[in-house]
């Protein structure tokens, strides 16, 4: 008996000898990630206050769902905040307080934007650049230019303070830094013209990869919870919802997240794409027509 309970009691200390070394392995590999310093080579883009710049940038920022984490005001919003997860609000981007973008320079919001890397080098944790890094000169200038505009919200940012399934996930590359994901030597178009066609949907369909895949098959969320549906098949394929889609059925699709049935879409897709324009709207379903058929998550 004294025996089995001495094995018994070694027992209990290797577990928990391997459980510290497993902690202290997760604490120092994610530390080591979101520390990590970037370099890059920020290229200037023109970032006109005029009128019509302002406006595009607006658009643009309200379709691409800069509000979910940064908040309705910008003054910063929550992305998370749990015992799991840990906490992590979206930046304050306005001059107000709690932000830091009124002292920054022109090329510290192109290397957040574009390259997703903060004016001190480090990688901004779950800020979708990857899904921002293909905006033309034009349509990023644009962007910022709108920012510069915002009213002042005076309001803190919570300290970031990440939890064990975040750490976890960190450690095992299933959350990201954007950095690690972006070709930040790639040079991006000066403009992109807006038209309804498939050169534009595919410019605009950027910012649907990060979800339905890269080559937009859809099926497990990799960015995203276990708790995420499967995002749909946006290709052509014979057991896809939109192969059977009219443009018109698309739009009202992605305008109400109603499909023809009368079934509603998953939260998950984000709303703010239904705000995009007719033109838009109409390039992107051009542009999933002319994509080869795939069965669903086959990527
Ligand atoms: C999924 C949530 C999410 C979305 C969507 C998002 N951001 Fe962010 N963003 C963040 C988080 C979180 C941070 C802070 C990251 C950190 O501190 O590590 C951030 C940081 C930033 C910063 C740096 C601010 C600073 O003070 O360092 C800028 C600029 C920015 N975002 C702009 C945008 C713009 C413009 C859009 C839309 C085109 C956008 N973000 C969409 C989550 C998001
Ligand atoms: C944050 C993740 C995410 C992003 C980003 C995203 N989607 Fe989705 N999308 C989903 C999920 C998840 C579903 C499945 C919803 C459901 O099962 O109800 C979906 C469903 C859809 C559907 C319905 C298709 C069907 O067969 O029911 C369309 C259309 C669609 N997305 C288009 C887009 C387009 C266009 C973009 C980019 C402009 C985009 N999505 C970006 C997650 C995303």
């Amino acid at each position: 008996m004294k025996k089995f309970l001495k094995i018994v009691g070694w027992g209990a200390a290797v577990v928990a000898a391997l459980g510290l070394v497993a902690a202290v392995t997760v604490r120092l590999v994610s530390q080591a990630r979101l520390e990590k310093s970037y370099a890059v080579t920020v290229r200037p883009v023109k970032i006109s206050g005029d009128a019509a710049m302002v406006a595009r940038g607006k658009h643009i920022a309200e379709t691409r769902g800069c509000a979910d984490c940064h908040g309705p005001d910008y003054g910063g919003g929550k992305v998370f905040d749990d015992g799991a997860m840990g906490r992590l609000f979206g930046s304050n981007l306005t001059r107000g307080t709690g932000g830091r973008v009124a002292t920054w320079k022109d090329e510290d919001w192109v290397r957040a934007i574009r390259h997703g890397i903060g004016p001190e080098g480090r990688g901004l944790l779950l800020m979708p650049a990857e899904e921002y890094t293909h905006l033309s000169d034009e349509d990023l200038g644009a962007v910022i230019a709108y920012l510069k505009t915002v009213p002042a919200v005076n309001r803190e940012r919570p300290e970031t303070a990440l939890g064990p399934v975040s750490r976890v996930l960190l450690t095992i590359g299933k959350m990201y830094l954007p950095p690690e994901k972006i070709d930040h030597s790639k040079t991006q178009p000066a403009t992109v013209a807006a038209a309804a066609n498939a050169e534009f949907g595919r410019y605009l369909a950027a910012g649907c990869t990060g979800c339905h895949g890269s080559n937009y098959s859809g099926g497990k969320i990799e960015i995203g919870p276990p708790d995420w549906p499967h995002a749909a098949n946006l290709t052509p394929h014979a057991e896809s919802r939109i192969a059977k889609w009219s443009e018109a059925e698309f739009i009202a699709v992605l305008r109400t997240a109603k499909r023809p049935d009368g079934t509603e879409l998953n939260p998950v897709m984000p709303r703010t794409f239904g705000k995009l324009d007719d033109t838009e709207l109409k390039a992107l379903y051009a542009f999933f027509k002319t994509l080869p058929p795939v069965a669903q998550g086959v990527r």
